[in-house]
């Protein structure tokens, strides 16, 4: 092992700033204290500020991974009898069929290849189909090939037939659509990811008509329902024990993201990290899954060099100071995952190739 840090090449969580990493140690702080309010009050009022929704949504946060705040989103945004389409093309896709499934909630599905961006068109269908749908979902960054959706053209279809809620966790602040011009009822969100937070907290973003759909579903979870979210934090409350030091973290890495250039800096940071690492695989004869216009600014999904295991690989790059991710699903086998996500030095990324050169060697059997 090398004496550098180990970098973290894989979709979260992410590598962070020691800045942030000693905002955990704050101190100790009851939540039912005033300090904790107003702790609460500046991230709430600064996420959507963060994402160019400052004007429009209003955030809750929770305590748990991405997850809780997808489960959050969907259970909070269908009324009793009515169903939710989901735009399915990956495996957060997949989750959001599974937390229907879980709660019980009607779904429609739109199934399509992984590789390919969702069909706007076949929203458009569905939604004249089925006069049931509360909600339409669509991942905005699919992280299991790097893929990104659609979401403004989907958005546009959607707004004023149903809510559209889009999973924007692996994206926000980091892929360049604006999401000011979406027409998005519910983001979800994390700490982690592209605001180089810790992992720990999630968040929605909600506009005015979610927020009042919010205030129409039955309780299905008592946990994850996001009315008694919406009551305490307009009071500067939080219904359950919040991770208080992982909100220390978040708080510093909003500011260290507005003081660096807010969401134009960060968006250009990935956009110039992808090229770079890019241009090495290809100087390396690595293939990407995707096509170019489709992919994201963060994950790639590389063909494993031939006579390579993922596994041979990963443990190879670890050696010299990189953890990379292995394929989901059906791309598990052939294929590996390079993320270039979270508070990572520059020269880190440049030495990048060598390490990939040297180590795709030693890894071929
Ligand atoms: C697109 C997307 N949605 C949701 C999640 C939430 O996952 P977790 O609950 O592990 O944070 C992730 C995590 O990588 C993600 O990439």
């Amino acid at each position: 092992m090398m004496d550098q840090e180990l970098i973290l090449l894989n979709p979260g969580p992410a590598c962070t700033s020691k800045r942030v990493k000693d905002a955990l140690l704050r101190g100790d702080l009851c939540h039912r204290e005033p300090e904790f309010t107003e702790l609460l009050f500046r991230i709430r009022e600064a996420l959507p500020r963060c994402l160019n929704l400052g004007d429009t949504h209003e955030a809750l946060l929770v305590t748990g991974s991405g997850t809780a705040a997808m489960e959050m989103a969907v259970i909070s945004s269908v009324r009793e009898g009515r169903a939710v389409l989901v735009v399915n093309n990956g495996v957060y896709g997949d989750r959001m069929i599974r937390i229907a499934k879980a709660n019980g909630i009607p779904f429609y599905e739109i199934k399509s290849d992984w590789t390919v961006p969702a069909d706007p068109g076949a929203v458009q269908a569905a939604l004249d189909e089925h006069d049931d749908i509360d909600a339409v979902i669509c991942i905005h960054h699919e992280t299991t090939t790097g893929l990104i959706n659609p979401i403004k053209e989907i958005g546009e279809i959607v707004h004023g037939r149903a809510l559209f809620l889009i999973d924007a966790i692996s994206g926000t602040a980091i892929e360049d659509q604006d999401l000011s011009e979406v027409k998005a009822d519910v983001v979800c969100g994390t700490a982690n990811k592209g605001l180089h937070g810790q992992p720990g907290m999630s968040f929605i973003l909600c506009s005015e008509a979610s927020i009042e759909r919010i205030q129409e579903v039955p309780e299905r979870s008592l946990y994850l329902n996001a009315a008694s979210y919406l009551k305490g934090q307009r009071k500067g409350d939080v219904p359950f024990t919040p991770a208080v030091q992982v909100c220390y973290a978040l708080d510093e890495a909003i500011k260290e993201y507005e003081e660096a250039g807010g969401f134009a800096a960060r968006t250009k940071l990935y956009r110039e990290r992808a090229a770079l690492v890019r241009g090495q695989f290809e100087r390396l004869g690595l293939k990407i899954l995707v096509d170019e216009p489709f992919r994201s600014n963060t994950v790639t999904m590389l063909h494993l060099p031939d006579n390579v295991t993922y596994d041979a690989l990963h443990d190879e790059l670890k050696k010299r100071g990189y953890v990379i991710y292995a394929g989901q699903g059906q791309l598990s086998k052939d294929f590996f995952r390079i993320c270039t996500m979270g508070e990572i030095p520059w020269h880190r990324l440049e030495e990048l190739e060598e390490a990939l050169r040297e180590s795709i060697e030693a890894a071929r059997g």
